[in-house]
């Protein structure tokens, strides 16, 4: 990308910056790895686009993210690993266990985390955390990014096994994938009833025009 950078600004987690490059800000993950990143003052930068991360979206619209360099995510819906590999950026110290279950996308999600060394994938279904591997260990942050129509089910399914108490969970809840023709607010709001049952809900937002038909629902354990 031959882009320049005109200046750099801490947000308020670790190792996320905001780039401003002339009249444009983007979010950015600080990185050792030099793919798609940008050099500014001696240090690189990958720009993170919100149009292809549910998370970065979500930090964008302000929301209370809890991640540091110290995170234990378990990650699930990495998909090939376009924000595995920001998190595992952020979580410089920590680990990021990514779990992904189809062929292709976790085929990318490989190569994409082949040189990281805090990235465990597992290609695991996240319906059934009781068969992830063994040495899967607990997390105390919890992201979901899963098309699946029991999304609240999987996230209290996965804390319960792997969550730390009070550890955070956030979830970008795909209201599509629950119900083609219901109502959204609905949807959204059964989902977040759900999630009520087992977490505290702190923060939920729209992740509209974005992420279309989409809520980022922050919760603690
Ligand atoms: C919207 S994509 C995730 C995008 C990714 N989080 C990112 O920001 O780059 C959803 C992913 O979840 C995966 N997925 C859906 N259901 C799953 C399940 N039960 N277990 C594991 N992965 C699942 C899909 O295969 C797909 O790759």
């Amino acid at each position: 990308m031959s882009v320049e950078i005109t200046g750099v600004r801490p947000t308020r987690i670790d190792n996320v910056f905001t780039l401003a490059a002339g009249p444009e800000e983007w979010l950015a993950t600080l990185s050792t790895y030099p793919e798609g990143a940008l050099q500014y003052g001696g240090k690189l930068y990958r720009p993170w686009s919100p149009a292809t991360s549910k998370l970065s979206s979500m930090i964008l619209k302000g929301m209370q993210i809890p991640l540091n360099a110290q995170s234990r995510v378990l990650y699930l819906g990495a998909a090939s690993g376009t924000t595995v590999t920001h998190v595992s950026d952020i979580a410089a110290d920590g680990i990021v266990f990514a779990v992904e279950f189809a062929a292709r996308p976790a085929r990318d999600l490989l190569r994409a985390i082949a040189d990281r060394d805090n990235v465990i994938p597992m290609i695991a279904d996240a319906r059934r955390p009781d068969l992830y591997p063994p040495f899967v260990d607990h997390a105390d942050f919890l992201y979901q990014d899963v098309a699946q129509p029991d999304q609240a089910d999987i996230a209290i399914a996965n804390a319960e096994k792997y969550l730390a108490s009070g550890g955070y969970a956030a979830i970008a809840i795909k209201a599509r994938s629950i119900s083609a023709g219901g109502d959204v607010k609905d949807i959204f709001r059964n989902e977040i009833e759900r999630l009520a049952e087992r977490f505290e809900v702190i923060e939920k937002i729209s992740l509209e025009p974005l992420h279309h038909d989409h809520m980022a629902v922050l919760c603690r354990y």
